[in-house]
C-alpha cells in the first residue's frame, strides 16, 4: 500500500514550550492507526498539526503520493456545547460539503446526493429530520462521521470518537468505523482503550510525557514490553 503521509521527528507545542517530541510514523493507505497516550500528552495537538491547523516547533509533516492535508474527514474531540448544537441531522451532514462548495452559497445536486448516501450508510436516513441535540450520544457520533464522509473518503481523523459513549454504543461505533477501513478508508484515531485499539487498528502510535513511546503495528505493539505493560495491566483499559 502506498504511503499517504510522513511524519519526521516533529516536536509540538504553544508559544515555544514543546508538549511533544521526536514524533515520527508513517501513515499508508489502508492503515488504521491508533493513538493512545494519556491527557494532556499532546494528541489533539498532532491531529490539529496533521490538518495543517497548527504548526510544528521542528521536523516536518509531509503529504505523499497525492494525499493531502486538505483531503481529511475531520471528528473533533467533543464538548458539551457541540453536543448542545441547534440544527438537523440532514443540515449537520451536509455541512460536510461546505468545502466543496466554495462561494456558492447552497448545496447543489451532487452534494445532495453525497448526504444522502452517506446517511444510508452510517444507518441514520430515518434521523435525517430530526434536531441533533435530541439525539443519543452514539446517534449523534454517527452524524458527524456521516458529516466526515462527506468531505472525503480517503481519510478520517477521529478524535476520541466514543469517549463519553455507553459501552454498547463504543462498541456500535468501533464496528462502524472498522466497515469503513475495511472498504479502504485511511483511519487515524485517537483513543484511550488499548483493548479496543489492539483489536481493531492495524498500527499503534502511543505517546508519552512529551516524547513517543512507541510506533508499529498492533502486533508489534502486543509484543513490546510497553504494549503487555498496558494490555495486562488492570488499568489496561484505560491509558487515560
Ligand atoms: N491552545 C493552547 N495553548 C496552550 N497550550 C495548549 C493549548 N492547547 C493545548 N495545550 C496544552 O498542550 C498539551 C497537550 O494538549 P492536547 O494536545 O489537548 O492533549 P491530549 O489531546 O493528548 O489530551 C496540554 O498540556 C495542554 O494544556
Ligand atoms: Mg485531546
Amino acid at each position: 500500500m502506498s504511503e499517504q503521509m510522513i511524519c519526521r521527528d516533529v516536536t509540538l507545542g504553544y508559544e515555544g514550550i514543546a508538549v511533544a517530541e521526536g514524533l515520527s510514523f508513517t501513515v499508508s493507505e489502508g492503515d488504521y492507526l491508533c493513538i493512545l497516550g494519556e491527557n494532556g500528552s499532546g494528541k489533539s495537538t498532532l491531529i490539529k498539526a496533521l490538518l495543517g491547523l497548527k504548526d510544528v516547533m521542528s521536523g516536518e509533516i509531509k503529504w505523499v503520493n497525492g494525499a493531502s492535508s486538505r483531503e481529511i474527514g475531520y471528528l473533533p474531540q467533543q464538548t458539551p456545547v457541540q453536543r448542545d448544537f441547534p440544527a438537523s441531522v440532514r443540515e449537520i451532514v451536509q455541512s460536510g460539503c461546505l468545502a466543496k462548495c466554495g462561494l456558492r452559497p447552497f448545496y447543489n445536486k451532487a452534494e445532495k446526493a453525497r448526504c444522502d448516501k452517506m446517511l444510508d450508510r452510517l444507518g441514520i436516513t430515518e434521523l435525517a429530520d430530526r434536531c441533533y441535540r435530541e439525539l443519543s450520544g452514539g446517534q449523534q457520533q454517527r452524524v458527524l462521521l456521516a458529516r466526515a464522509l462527506c468531505a472525503t473518503e480517503k481519510m478520517l481523523l477521529l478524535d476520541e470518537p466514543v469517549t463519553g459513549l455507553d459501552p454498547k454504543a463504543q462498541l456500535e461505533l468501533y464496528e462502524r468505523i472498522a466497515k469503513l477501513n475495511a472498504k479502504g478508508i485511511t483511519v487515524i484515531m485517537v483513543s484511550h482503550d488499548v483493548h479496543m485499539s489492539v483489536r481493531y487498528a492495524t498500527h499503534i502510535l502511543h505517546i508519552g510525557s512529551h516524547k513517543q513511546l512507541f510506533f508499529g503495528t498492533k502486533e508489534e505493539y502486543a509484543e513490546s514490553r510497553l504494549g503487555q505493560s498496558f494490555i495486562l495491566s488492570e488499568g489496561g483499559e484505560n491509558v487515560g
